[in-house]
């Protein structure tokens, strides 16, 4: 049995803790054989568990506890860290092991419910789920969601080489904000919204440079984010925005502009990756 769970970016600027995207690079899970002690083959560090404590069979073990062990391999190539769900893209995983070898028949709305219960917020593990572009709300314990076709254009993701994790950069945001700028931040991300249902991804770039929640907050952490904009406007990109928690920034480009935008890219002195993708459709 295999299950592939893709990656995904959170807020995408104004959506805060609510929209996300899916894009494609992956979580890919085998089970292979049963065994005394659960077991996980994988090469990716050796900070990420092989046994039962890994967040993987964790997760699975908290839906169905009877499950007997088995052999997993584990690969991915969303890096750790770095603002592109890859504790959602376990997490979710966890769930869908969980389902299929339990086979708790679980729908993609009981997922997403337990999937956020575990993660605290539905922006990544929603489009992880459901593939696309999902806005969502976690309100009196419900989580509530739309998923909607994401307009076509390239998704460059500017991966820094350096880890940022979500509660250093959740722990910069303030505790509140005031009224004005809260109907603001609301209209601009209400407006981002609307343009990409309507396949208007000109104005939801312009929007998704506007944000009021967190990115004037993090913007300390994460530097390059307003070089990259610059670079955008230059060449005409649709928008730049800071990737969940950051630091990668991603950029939505008109397929003919890409090159031209990796290039400059290529050329900013920070060390870093950056990826070509698209946004995936499936999920898992
Ligand atoms: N919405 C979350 C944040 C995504 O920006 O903190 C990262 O987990």
């Amino acid at each position: 049995m295999k299950i592939r769970i893709p990656a995904t970016s959170a807020n995408l600027g104004p959506g805060f803790d609510s929209c996300g995207i899916a894009v494609s690079q992956y979580l890919h899970i085998e089970v292979l054989e049963n065994t005394k002690e659960w077991k996980i083959l994988h090469s990716l560090g050796t900070d990420i568990p092989t046994d039962e404590t890994n967040l993987l069979i964790q997760t699975a073990l908290k839906l169905a506890p009877e499950l007997s062990p088995k052999v997993l391999k584990m690969t991915s190539d969303i890096p750790l860290a770095r603002g592109l769900g890859s504790s959602s893209s376990v997490i979710v995983g966890g769930i869908e092991l969980a389902n299929r070898l339990g086979n708790l028949n679980l729908s993609q709305k009981d997922k997403l419910q337990i999937a956020t219960e575990i993660e605290g917020h539905p922006d990544n593990v929603a489009p992880a789920i459901y593939g696309d572009f999902v806005v969502a709300s976690y309100i009196d314990g419900e989580v509530h969601s739309v998923k909607h076709h994401f307009p076509m254009c390239d998704v460059i993701a500017y991966i820094p080489d350096v880890q940022l994790l979500t509660a250093e950069s959740r722990s910069v945001l303030p505790s509140s904000i005031p009224y004005k700028e809260a109907v603001q931040a609301s209209s601009i991300a209400n407006v981002m919204i609307a343009a990409i249902l309507n396949g208007n991804l000109p104005l939801a770039g312009i929007m998704m440079e506007k944000d009021r929640w967190h990115e004037p907050y993090r913007k300390k952490l994460v530097p390059h984010l307003d070089e990259i904009r610059a670079l955008g406007h230059k060449i005409g990109a649709y928008g730049a925005f800071l990737s969940g928690a950051g630091p990668t920034v991603l950029i939505l480009s008109p397929e003919e502009k890409t090159d031209q935008m990796v290039q400059e890219l290529e050329k900013l002195p920070l060390s870093a990756t950056i990826n070509v993708l698209s946004v995936d459709k499936e999920g898992i």
